[in-house]
């Protein structure tokens, strides 16, 4: 039988944790995100980000730029917040239009306010395999869901679609750091299928429909960190699901896999810089 990976209730289980912890203190946690422009899905997440984190009693701010604002306004912002001891952690919603140099921006965060652990030092910590302030949230939603299913890491071949920062380069230092063998794939890849059919662990996170049940082993742990709308408006990730879970032993559904769990995250690491700082 294929066990769905339910990252919804492990979402609600965690932000109650997350919720009763917060009620011992006489003070809120600050978390501020920065959204530049009008991408419609960058809106949507952000407005969850502050909708969940109000509800557990976090302050939640965003500041909004159009989508021409000038670099130094945003390093000028960040370093205010910086200097702001209310704030306690800060969020830059990507994508970042192009004019814009992503890395300066990132590199401004104080590493000790950034909540998405992208700075160079948090980076750095995490790919020499030490504690950073906090890791990426994503990956951290991932281990934490094969975690809470006692799925084994150690040993096993985890084969990665997709190199981004936010999810492909960070998940593959942390599965190394848990001794998994690890495989990054991407656009350049040659016989991707070759190499995901020998996958203990396949994690795909590409953004369109990739991996179907010709590409698996049997018994695989299948997680899909994709996430778009169909040519039918129905939200799909990277894997076939329909077809590819009768050959896995886990997998996780889009939604309510990985997309509920970097949100819970986002506010647990909201919650270690908060008590890290107190
Ligand atoms: N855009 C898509 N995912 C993320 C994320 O985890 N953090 C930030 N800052 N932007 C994103």
């Amino acid at each position: 039988m294929t066990v769905i990976l339910d990252g919804k209730s492990l979402r609600n289980k965690i932000l109650e944790e997350l919720k009763t912890k917060l009620e011992k203190y006489n003070k809120k946690p600050t978390l501020v995100v920065i959204l530049v422009g009008d991408n419609p899905a960058s809106k949507i997440y952000v407005n969850n980000k502050k909708k969940t984190a109000e509800n557990l009693g976090i302050n939640s701010i965003i500041i909004e730029y159009p989508e021409n604002v000038e670099e130094n306004v945003l390093l000028k912002k960040i370093e205010d917040l910086n200097n702001d001891d209310n704030v306690t952690a800060i969020l830059v919603q990507l994508p970042l239009p192009k004019h814009i140099d992503k890395s300066k921006v990132i590199n401004t965060i104080s590493p000790q306010k950034d909540v998405d652990g992208f700075t160079p030092y948090n980076f750095g910590r995490l790919f020499e395999g030490e504690e950073p302030y906090v890791y990426p949230c994503t990956p951290k939603g991932i281990i934490r869901l094969l975690d809470e299913y006692n799925i084994k890491i150690a040993g096993q071949h985890a084969v990665i679609v997709g190199r981004s920062n936010i999810v492909g380069k960070p998940l593959s230092q942390m599965l190394l750091n848990r001794n998994a063998t690890v495989t990054i794939c991407h656009s350049h890849t040659k016989n991707l299928a070759e190499i995901t059919k020998t996958a203990d662990i396949l994690i795909s996170a590409v953004g369109g429909k990739i991996i179907g049940k010709n590409m698996l082993k049997q018994n695989s742990v299948v997680i899909d960190v994709g996430i778009f709308k169909d040519e039918n408006g129905k939200t799909r990730g990277d894997i076939d699901f329909e077809n590819v879970a009768p050959v896995a032993s886990y997998i996780s559904p889009v939604p309510g896999g990985v997309g509920p769990m970097t949100i819970a995250m986002l506010m647990s690491n909201t919650v270690e810089l908060f008590e890290k700082n107190l």
